[in-house]
C-alpha cells in the first residue's frame, strides 16, 4: 500500500468584496493509499468541490499543505505541475470536460499523446464496448449523450494508467443505467490498485466505497469505514 494523497490542516476562503471573506474549509487533513475508494458528501454548498480541487491540484488552499506522490503540486513550477497532472491525475467531472469538436477516439487518445504513450484503437474499443458504449468512434463529442460522454471520459482516464483518480459527482448527471457501469468501472479501478476520490450527493454509492467522508461547517464531522446506506443516511437525511 502506498501512500497516494496527503492533505495536511488545509483551510480555504474566498474572498467576497475585497473586504469580506467566507471560510469554506477549516483545516482538514487526511489520507489516501493506492486500491482506496473514498467517497465525498455534505449538503450543497458544504465545500465538496473546493475540497476536491483543493487535493487535486487545481486550487490552492490559504494554508495547510497538500502532497500527491510525495509532492506538493502548489510548489511546482508548472512544467513539473504538468508533468505531475500527467502522469499522476485522473481528473472526471460532472460535465465530462471533453473537447466538444474532437471525435470520440481523439479525446481519448489526446492525454496518452502528451505523455508519449501509444495506445491502439482495439485498446479503446475494448474499453468502450466493455462499458456497453454505443456510439462511433469517429462520431463527434458534441453528438453523444451525457452517458456517452461520460463513458468516454472514463476510458480516456483508465487508459491513460494515472494512479490517482479525483472524481465531482461523475454520475450525477446519468440516467440509472450508465451510473451503475460507470460506477463499477471506477470500482475496478480501485480493486486494481488506483486510488479513487469521489464527490457524491449518491449514498447509495457511497455505501459501496471503502470510507465516506462527510463534509459539515468546513470540516470532516464524520469518517466512515467501510460505510452502510443506513448510516449515512442518519447522517445527512
Ligand atoms: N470562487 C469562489 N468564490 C467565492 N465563493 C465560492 C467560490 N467557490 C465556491 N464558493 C462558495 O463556497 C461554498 C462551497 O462551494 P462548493 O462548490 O465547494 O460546494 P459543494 O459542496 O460542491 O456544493 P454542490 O453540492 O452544490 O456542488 C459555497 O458557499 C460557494 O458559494
Ligand atoms: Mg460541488
Amino acid at each position: 500500500m502506498v501512500r497516494l494523497l496527503e492533505a495536511n490542516k488545509i483551510s480555504k476562503q474566498f474572498c467576497l468584496d475585497g473586504q469580506e471573506t467566507v471560510e469554506v474549509l477549516t483545516e482538514i487533513s487526511l489520507t489516501a493509499n493506492t486500491g482506496e475508494f473514498i467517497s465525498i458528501l455534505g449538503r450543497s454548498g458544504s465545500g465538496k468541490t473546493t475540497l476536491l480541487k483543493c487535493l487535486s491540484s487545481l486550487l490552492e488552499p490559504s494554508s495547510g499543505t497538500v502532497l500527491l506522490a510525495d509532492k506538493n503540486p502548489y510548489r511546482l513550477s508548472d512544467a513539473r505541475l504538468s508533468k505531475l497532472r500527467r502522469e499522476q491525475i485522473g481528473f472526471i467531472f460532472q460535465h465530462y470536460n471533453l473537447l466538444a469538436a474532437l471525435p470520440v477516439f481523439e479525446n481519448i487518445i489526446l492525454p496518452l499523446k502528451l505523455s508519449g504513450k501509444k495506445v491502439r484503437k482495439e485498446e479503446v474499443k475494448m474499453v468502450l464496448d466493455d462499458m456497453h458504449f454505443k456510439a462511433d468512434l469517429a462520431a463527434p463529442i458534441a453528438t453523444l449523450s451525457g452517458g456517452e460522454q461520460q463513458k468516454v471520459a472514463i476510458a480516456r482516464t483508465i487508459l491513460a494508467g494515472n494512479p490517482i483518480i479525483f472524481a465531482d459527482e461523475p454520475t450525477g448527471a446519468l440516467d440509472s443505467p450508465s451510473q451503475n457501469v460507470i460506477f463499477e468501472k471506477l470500482k475496478d479501478l480501485a480493486d486494481q490498485g488506483r486510488c479513487i476520490v469521489m464527490v457524491t450527493h449518491d449514498m447509495a454509492l457511497a455505501a459501496q466505497t471503502d470510507r465516506a467522508l462527510i463534509l459539515q461547517d468546513g470540516q470532516i464531522q464524520f469518517e466512515l469505514k467501510q460505510p452502510t446506506g443506513d448510516q449515512l443516511y442518519q447522517i445527512l437525511k
